[in-house]
């Protein structure tokens, strides 16, 4: 949560006031951010929802995975990536990441079998993919290209928005999220029957509301509709989100370069896919050792990437264990169908992305800091990074920034 102000306030005060909290028939606000989202995006659908974890689970309903299906997930994700895979009876497949901390294109053709029906690209910590490549590998080994943009919202590719690039996008709107309302998500795609098959899964009796019942599609989905007053909120946060997103990559930028001396140090910036259009919600840069990492996590309150909650492959209790739902005869790695797949995740499968995680430090960025903030922020690293990779001793360091890091873009409690 960046930025929520009077105008929430009073969006979400207008709704109450006028007891307008379902959204069909009786409030607009829902259809009203979905419609203006959609032309944000550039694309034709969006459906709003209550969690990234629920659009992701009803884009993989919209896409027909299930039983049978192996979809590939990359090592560093939150673990409702791989989750939602389950909640559809497929199996995920765990693949290693690169340097920029997102899905490692050469580890998706090395992982492609006669199983595997979709990818899911996640662009981690705001991070884009390398969508050229992902989006090729997708047309020649005839997968489904699914973006976990729920950590992009409001950053792009190349010019294309996140979550606008494959065949179908889930965004999250939590409390941790570049926009929010408090809980939310929402999938969106530009066809037109995965839409309706995703609003389908988001809440089975939308057509009755919509007063629609030819040419549909219907299965039985679970109820994850949203309320008006998520819409209300988003769409005031709709028109906060590129004033959020263009303030951090500034910030990112004047600290790149204001380091830029340290990179023969060894200070390497993270690999960035497309630096212009990203969403920069961190800034990141990997060490030479994991040991270096952790010597500049102790001076400076730094996050070292594989140390934040359940975003790393090796603590995704349910999928290591094959726990994989409530109920056993419901659980995908029990499933007949599934035989064929892979279904062992061996906590070492992807050393090579451990590797990385533990040399990567994590800077979060912040669209409420001013010039003179960033700066000092800017000095901790240099002293730091002098401290750690060169001569000067670690007692001389004294640091100048207040507020380096936000917990709350980590949702690191409990790792
Ligand atoms: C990459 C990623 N995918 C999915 C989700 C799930 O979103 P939600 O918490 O809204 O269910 C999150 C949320 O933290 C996430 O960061």
């Amino acid at each position: 949560m960046y930025l929520v102000g009077n105008e929430e306030i009073d969006a979400l005060a207008k709704v109450i006031r006028e007891g307008t909290l379902f959204r069909y028939g009786i409030g607009q606000e829902c259809d009203r951010f979905e419609s203006r989202y959609a032309d944000y995006l550039n694309t034709q659908h969006v459906a709003l929802t209550v969690s990234g974890t629920y659009a992701l689970t009803a884009a993989m309903r919209a896409l027909s995975v299930g039983p049978g299906d192996e979809v590939l997930v990359p090592a560093h994700t939150y673990m409702a990536t791989a989750t939602s895979v389950l909640a559809v009876g497929a199996i995920p497949v765990v693949v290693d990441i690169d340097e920029s901390l997102t899905i490692s294109p050469t580890a998706i053709e090395a992982a492609v079998g006669p199983r595997t029906r979709a990818v899911i690209a996640v662009h981690m910590w705001g991070a884009a993919c390398n969508m050229d490549a992902i989006t090729e590998l997708g047309k020649r080994h005839q997968l489904w290209v699914i973006e976990d943009a729920c950590q992009g919202v409001g950053g792009g590719y190349k010019g294309q928005k996140l979550g606008a690039i494959g065949d179908i996008g889930a965004f999250s709107f939590n409390f941790y999220k570049n926009m929010t309302c408090g809980e939310g998500g929402a999938i969106a795609t530009s066809d037109a029957s995965l839409a309706g098959r995703a609003r389908c899964a988001i809440d089975p009796c939308h057509y009755y509301w919509n007063g629609q019942d030819e040419g549909l599609d219907l299965f039985a989905g679970n109820g994850g509709r949203a309320s008006e007053l998520q819409g209300a909120m988003l769409n005031v946060q709709l028109d906060r989100i590129d004033g959020i997103v263009s303030a951090m990559r500034k910030e990112r930028e004047y600290i790149l370069q204001a380091t830029e001396g340290l990179r023969d140090m060894g200070l390497t910036p993270a690999l960035m896919h497309s630096p212009d259009f990203d969403c920069a919600a961190h800034l990141m840069f990997q060490l030479p050792t994991a040991e270096s990492a952790k010597r500049f996590a102790e001076i400076m309150p730094v996050v070292i990437a594989s140390e934040t909650g359940r975003h790393t492959y090796t603590k995704w209790e349910q999928v290591l264990q094959q726990k994989g739902a409530a109920h056993p005869a419901m659980n995908p790695y029990n499933h007949p169908a599934n035989a064929d797949c892979r279904l062992e995740t061996k906590p070492d499968q992807c050393a090579r992305s451990l590797k990385i995680l533990d040399r990567m430090i994590m800077v979060p960025m912040s669209p409420l800091r001013d010039e003179a903030e960033t700066a000092a922020i800017a000095r901790d690293i240099t002293h730091t990074a002098r401290a750690v990779l060169g001569n000067t001793s670690k007692k001389t360091v004294k640091l100048e920034a207040s507020s380096a890091i936000d917990t709350q873009k980590f949702d690191i409690q409990g790792s």
